[in-house]
C-alpha cells in the first residue's frame, strides 16, 4: 500500500531530488528461489563525472530493472582489484508508459593523477565491458583541455564520431556539454534519452562529462537531466561548481528563467547559490585565478531568429522584466569573471569583451587584459534542426562566427594564459581561435572601467546596425 502511495506522489511530483531506494529493500523479483533475478540486470549508459577534486570521480549508469547492488570495480591492473559500492534511485518516466529506470551513482575517492585505472560497473545480474579512464593531473604543456559544445541531438551528431575518437586518446581531459541533449531525451517515453546516454558513452566512460540543462530537457521539470547526470556536490546538477586546475568553472540554468512554469523560487535559490559560490570563489582566488561560468542560452548573439539574446533587454542579461531582478550580466561583471562559455544558437560566435553594450573593440589585442568578460557561443555540436543563420551584418559585439557544425575546445594552461579554438566537425580545420591573457583576475579596477570607456564603443538602445534589418525601435 505505502509503495502505491508513493508511485501515486512520484507521477505528479517532479521535483528534482533523487527518490532513493533503500539499500535494504527486496527487489521484486527477489524471494526463496535462488533461480529468479530481475528481468533487465544489464547496466548501461555508463559515464563519469568529476567530482570535485582531482582524486574523485562519479560513476553513473544505468539498469531497467532492480539490481540490488551497484558496484564499480576498478583497479591499476585488469584484475579490478578495488570496488566502491555506490546507491541507486528510481526514476519515472513522465511519458505514458511511466517507464522506470534505475539509475545508479557511485564515487571513487582514491584516485592518483596520471594513474591509468581500469573499471566496470553492475551487480552480479549484470556487468558493463571494461573502461578506462586516466587520474586527472596537468598537461605537459600546462594546465587542462577541454572539449565544450552544446546542442547534440541523437539525428545528425556531426560531432560525435570525432569526439568519440579524441576522447579515447586522451585529446581532451574533460566534456563541458552546454546544453541540450538528444532532441529530446523524454522523447518515446524516453528512449530517445537513453539513445543519446548510449551514444555518448564512448566519451563519457573516458573523460567526466560535465554538463548544464538546456530548454530541451525541459520536460516533467527537467527530471531526465537531474535523474541521468551526476554534477559534483549538487543533488539536482543544476547548479554547481568545481575547480580543476587554475580554473573554477560554474555550470547553471538558464532554463529556470524560462520555464517559470515549475516555479519562479529556482530563481532565487539558483541566484543565492552564485551569490556564494562567487564570494567563495574570489576569497580563493590567487590560488584559482579563472573564474568561467556555462549555461545554454546566451545574453549576446547575432543569430537570425528573435531569440532572448536579440533583445535589448535580455532576460539573462537584464533580468526579469521591468525589476531586472536577478540579472546575470550585473553579477558577473562585479565579480570579475573572466569567460562565459553559452550555446543555444546553432552556431559558433565568438564576443569582443563587452558589459552592458560596451563593446571592447578599439584596440588591436582585445584579449589582452579585457576590462569586462568573454562571451562565446558554441552551439553547433549537431542536430536536427540545422544551422541558426546569421543576421547578415553581424552587430558590434560579433567578432567571428562560423555557421559550420564543430565543437570548441579550450585549454586553460596557467594563471594568465587560457587557449579557445573552434573545430570543424568534418575534417581538421581549426575555423577560429583566440587567446585571452590575464595578468590580473578579480574584480574590474577603476583603470578597468576607464578602458572600456576609452576603448569601448557604446551601443545605444536605438542603436540599429544596419537597414537592411529592418530596424524595429528598441534597435534590433
Ligand atoms: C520542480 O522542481 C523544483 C526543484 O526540485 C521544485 O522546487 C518545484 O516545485 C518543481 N516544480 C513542479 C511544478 O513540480
Ligand atoms: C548516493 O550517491 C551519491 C553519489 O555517491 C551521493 O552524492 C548521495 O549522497 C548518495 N545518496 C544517498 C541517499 O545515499
Ligand atoms: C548600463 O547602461 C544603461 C544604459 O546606458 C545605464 O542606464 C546603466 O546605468 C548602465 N549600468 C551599469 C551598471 O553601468
Ligand atoms: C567598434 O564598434 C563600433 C560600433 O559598431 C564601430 O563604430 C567602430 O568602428 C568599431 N571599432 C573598431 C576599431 O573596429
Ligand atoms: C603560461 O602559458 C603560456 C602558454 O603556454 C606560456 O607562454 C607562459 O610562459 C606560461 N606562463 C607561466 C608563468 O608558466
Ligand atoms: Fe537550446
Amino acid at each position: 500500500m505505502a509503495a502505491h502511495l508513493l508511485l501515486f506522489v512520484l507521477f505528479f511530483d517532479f521535483s528534482h531530488s533523487h527518490t532513493f531506494l533503500n539499500p535494504n529493500r527486496t527487489p521484486h523479483w527477489k524471494n526463496d528461489d535462488p533461480n529468479q533475478g530481475p528481468f533487465f540486470g544489464q547496466p548501461e549508459q555508463v559515464h563519469l563525472s568529476y567530482g570535485g577534486s582531482p582524486n574523485k570521480i562519479i560513476v553513473t549508469w544505468l539498469t531497467f530493472d532492480d539490481t540490488l547492488d551497484s558496484i564499480v570495480e576498478y583497479g591499476e591492473t585488469e584484475q579490478l582489484l578495488s570496488n566502491v559500492k555506490g546507491n541507486c534511485s528510481l526514476f519515472i518516466d513522465g511519458g505514458e508508459l511511466k517507464t522506470r529506470r534505475y539509475i545508479h551513482r557511485a564515487v571513487i575517492e582514491d584516485i592518483k593523477p596520471g594513474t591509468k585505472y581500469y573499471y566496470h560497473v553492475g551487480s552480479e545480474c549484470g556487468w558493463s565491458s571494461v573502461f578506462t579512464f586516466k587520474g586527472l593531473e596537468p598537461r605537459p604543456d600546462g594546465g587542462y583541455r577541454f572539449a565544450v559544445y552544446g546542442d547534440m541531438g541523437n539525428i545528425n551528431a556531426r560531432s560525435l564520431g570525432k569526439l568519440q575518437r579524441l576522447a579515447q586518446k586522451r585529446d581532451f581531459d574533460m566534456v563541458l556539454h552546454v546544453g541540450d541533449f538528444a532532441y529530446d531525451m523524454d522523447t518515446k517515453n524516453g528512449k530517445f534519452g537513453d539513445e543519446f546516454m548510449r551514444q555518448i558513452e564512448p566519451i563519457a566512460a573516458y573523460v567526466p562529462y560535465m554538463t548544464v540543462v538546456g530548454n530541451h530537457e525541459e520536460a516533467y521539470n527537467f527530471s531526465h537531466y537531474a535523474n541521468r547526470f551526476s554534477m559534483p556536490d549538487s543533488e539536482h546538477s543544476f547548479f554547481y561548481s568545481f575547480d580543476i586546475g587554475p580554473a573554477h568553472i560554474v555550470g547553471f540554468s538558464s532554463e529556470f528563467y524560462f520555464y517559470t512554469k515549475y516555479g519562479w523560487e529556482q530563481i532565487a535559490n539558483q541566484w543565492n547559490w552564485l551569490l556564494k559560490d562567487l564570494k567563495k570563489a574570489e576569497k580563493n582566488r590567487k590560488n584559482v585565478p579563472w573564474i568561467i561560468t556555462m549555461a545554454h542560452k546566451p545574453m549576446y548573439c547575432s543569430d537570425f531568429y528573435g531569440d532572448d539574446c536579440k533583445l535589448y533587454e535580455s532576460v539573462m542579461r537584464r533580468g526579469l522584466p521591468l525589476t531586472h531582478a536577478y540579472g546575470l550580466e550585473n553579477l558577473f561583471f562585479k565579480y570579475g569573471v573572466d569567460l562565459e562559455i553559452w550555446a543555444h544558437e546553432h552556431s559558433y560566435e565568438r564576443m569582443f569583451p563587452l558589459f552592458n553594450r560596451t563593446v571592447y573593440n578599439g584596440t588591436d589585442s582585445p584579449y589582452v587584459n579585457p576590462p569586462a568578460p568573454v562571451h562565446v557561443v558554441t552551439g553547433s555540436a549537431g542536430c536536427q534542426e540545422e544551422v541558426v543563420p546569421f543576421e547578415k551584418h553581424p552587430p558590434p559585439w560579433s567578432a567571428f562566427r562560423s555557421s559550420l557544425y564543430g565543437f570548441s575546445r579550450m585549454q586553460v594552461f596557467n594563471a594568465t594564459h587560457l587557449y579557445f579554438e573552434q573545430v570543424a566537425a568534418a575534417g581538421d580545420d581549426v575555423i577560429d581561435s583566440f587567446w585571452v591573457v590575464k595578468n590580473r583576475h578579480g574584480r574590474p579596477t577603476q583603470n578597468d572601467k576607464k578602458k572600456l570607456e576609452t576603448f569601448g564603443s557604446r551601443i545605444p538602445f536605438n542603436y540599429c546596425h544596419h537597414e537592411s534589418h529592418n530596424c524595429h525601435p528598441n534597435g534590433l
